[in-house]
């Protein structure tokens, strides 16, 4: 479907106060209109918080283990990206939806108020994935440097500024994180985190299997664990993104590191401070606490 240099990097533009692209990645009427079924399972995320490891495990758990289907079809065909719009190769977002079997698996990276009503209306089950900050902040400087379908970051320093000022895709890290907080208890929302994913994948995905409403074996769980593992996403061309021409690995590869606290390794000690203390300020009122927090 075109190779990279075909790629035009997009351009932000503004809904309703929120950043979002001019090209693949769209926001319209006929992503809010979307007639969403009960058992539809939205999986919702700030862009790079583990939005490709969680659906990988969720579906697993729908699919009862890791079947032929979830071995053989990229990730983006089992869990259509809402947001992703029509082009001459392929179909949006919404109309691969609509031919799936139920249950069907969601993903999205709109904040809260952006979300098809629908969703809130037949009480579909949530799964929304957070990460700390400066991770994302890193992963996604980082993504926005080998997909070519993202706008141009800029320089890191820019890339920075525009992270913290929210002037990236899909808004501010801080707005959506805090948002979807706000909202969990009032709708059917499980709220996971990154560092947890990491901390103890087995203890996170059998609250998963809860949430879902599932009992699987303990060997399916274990098989689920294995084949969730980093280094088999980033081997396994369904989930790495390899075969994705606009996204160029060499640059950047997009399993990359999956670690907690890289961002160690980017920031400057003033960046660091600038980034507390903005940090501070915006996070002033929210209850949410990420586990590396000062
Ligand atoms: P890094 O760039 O920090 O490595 P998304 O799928 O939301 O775009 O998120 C991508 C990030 O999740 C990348 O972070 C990627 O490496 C990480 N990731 C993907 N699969 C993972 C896994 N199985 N375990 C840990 N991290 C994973």
């Amino acid at each position: 479907s075109g190779s990279s240099s075909e790629e035009k990097r997009a351009k932000l533009y503004m809904v309703e106060g929120v950043p979002m692209m001019t090209n693949r990645y769209v926001y319209n009427e006929k992503i809010r209109n979307y007639k969403a079924k009960a058992d539809d399972v939205l999986v919702a995320t700030y862009p790079k918080a583990g939005t490709t490891w969680i659906i990988e495990i969720v579906d697993c758990i729908l699919s009862g283990g890791v079947t032929e289907k979830i071995k053989s079809q990229p990730s983006g065909s089992r869990a259509p990206f809402i947001e992703l719009g029509q082009s001459p190769y392929s179909p949006s977002g919404v109309d691969m939806l609509d031919t799936m079997l139920s249950p069907r698996l969601v993903k999205t990276h709109l904040p809260v108020k952006l979300v098809s009503p629908s969703f809130w209306d037949n009480n579909c089950r949530i799964i929304y994935v957070a990460r700390n900050a400066k991770d994302v902040l890193v992963s996604y400087y980082f993504f926005h440097k080998m997909n070519f379908r993202m706008p141009e970051p800029g320089s890191w320093e820019e890339f920075f500024e525009s992270f913290l000022s929210g002037k990236v895709a899909w808004g501010s890290w801080f707005d959506h994180v805090t948002n979807w907080w706000d909202i969990r208890e009032r709708h059917r929302v499980l709220f996971i985190f990154y560092e947890d994913l990491v901390q103890d994948t087995m203890r996170e995905v059998e609250r998963v299997v809860h949430f879902l409403g599932q009992t699987l074996e303990r060997t399916t769980l274990d098989e689920i664990v294995k084949h969730t593992a980093f280094s088999n996403m980033k081997d396994n061309p369904m989930t790495n993104f390899a075969p994705l021409t606009w996204c160029i690995q060499e640059i950047s590869p997009f399993m990359r590191k999956g670690k907690v606290g890289d961002w160690k390794n980017h920031f400057t000690v003033a960046q660091n401070e600038r980034f507390e203390e903005e940090y501070r300020r915006r996070m002033a009122k929210t209850s949410l606490r990420f586990t590396d927090d000062f």
